[in-house]
């Protein structure tokens, strides 16, 4: 058993929606979330600039003292999880855009896989549909934009109504049964998604398979805890304020 806290990080709100199939799987918890509010968005940056931010957060959960880190960010991810695992010892889990399970249910149709420009364009993601044979069945569309709609908190809206159609331009919708979202963001648009794509579009996210994952791990290192659940907010390093903090806890309520 281990009582200290688990670092959670994302560029900004969307880690919440992982955050939040985290304390569903594992409630006996302490927990530190950073959004890096400074630098958000990560997904339309150079890559050398992002890993910057993503190296500042891991050392402040270092100097915090945590048993694991949960990157809840699908961009930090695909550009530095491989590095960051020969850097440090302390369990990483990472956020991959949920392709496999995309292609297993797709039922004869598409899937579009929605996600940053970054992520979009790494070799990760590429490799990724390569190795599932599945380069005819899915296509890949970015969406950099809702950021920062979600960072102003604007789930719903003629503006993102607007720009997701936009985006989606000559995109046949009906070839689609399933919709991949890439991003930890795009959870939040779920309502306008519903709005836009035919009704029976499946939308996935990796957001428990992470938590189902962080507890494996924890178990398998011996190091879940048995903690009342506690949850400490932080923006780029500073304790978020109380504003912030209610937030933070609405999206994940
Ligand atoms: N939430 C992030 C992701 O899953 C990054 C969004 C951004 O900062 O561009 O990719």
């Amino acid at each position: 058993m281990n009582n200290k806290p688990i670092g959670v990080f994302d560029s900004g709100i969307g880690g919440l929606t992982v955050l939040k199939k985290i304390i569903e799987v594992l409630p006996n918890e302490k927990y530190i979330y950073y959004a890096d509010t400074d630098n958000v968005p990560y997904g339309i940056k150079p890559k050398e600039e992002v890993k910057k931010y993503i190296k500042n957060a891991i050392e402040f959960f270092i100097s915090k003292e945590v048993k694991a880190i949960v990157i809840a960010c699908n961009t930090a991810t695909s550009i530095a999880i491989n590095d960051l695992r020969k850097e440090y010892t302390i369990p990483i889990i990472g956020i991959e855009p949920a392709v496999k399970p995309g292609i297993e249910n797709r039922e004869g149709k598409k899937v579009l896989v929605m996600a940053t420009p970054i992520t979009i364009q790494e070799e990760k993601l590429q490799n990724l549909v390569k190795n599932l044979n599945a380069t005819e069945e899915v296509d890949l569309i970015s969406m950099p934009k809702l950021v920062e709609f979600a960072e102003k908190t604007e789930f719903e809206s003629n503006e993102v109504e607007e720009y997701i159609e936009r985006q989606l331009g000559t995109y046949n919708l009906n070839d689609y049964s399933t919709l991949v979202l890439g991003c930890t963001h795009f959870p939040l648009f779920k309502n306008e998604f519903s709005k836009i794509f035919p009704n029976k579009i499946q939308m996935i996210d990796g957001g428990l398979g992470v938590a189902n994952r962080l507890k494996d791990v924890l178990e398998k290192t011996e190091l879940s805890g048995n903690n009342e659940l506690e949850i400490n907010y932080y923006n780029s390093g500073k304790l978020a304020n109380e504003t912030d903090t209610k937030k933070y806890n609405s999206i994940i309520s």
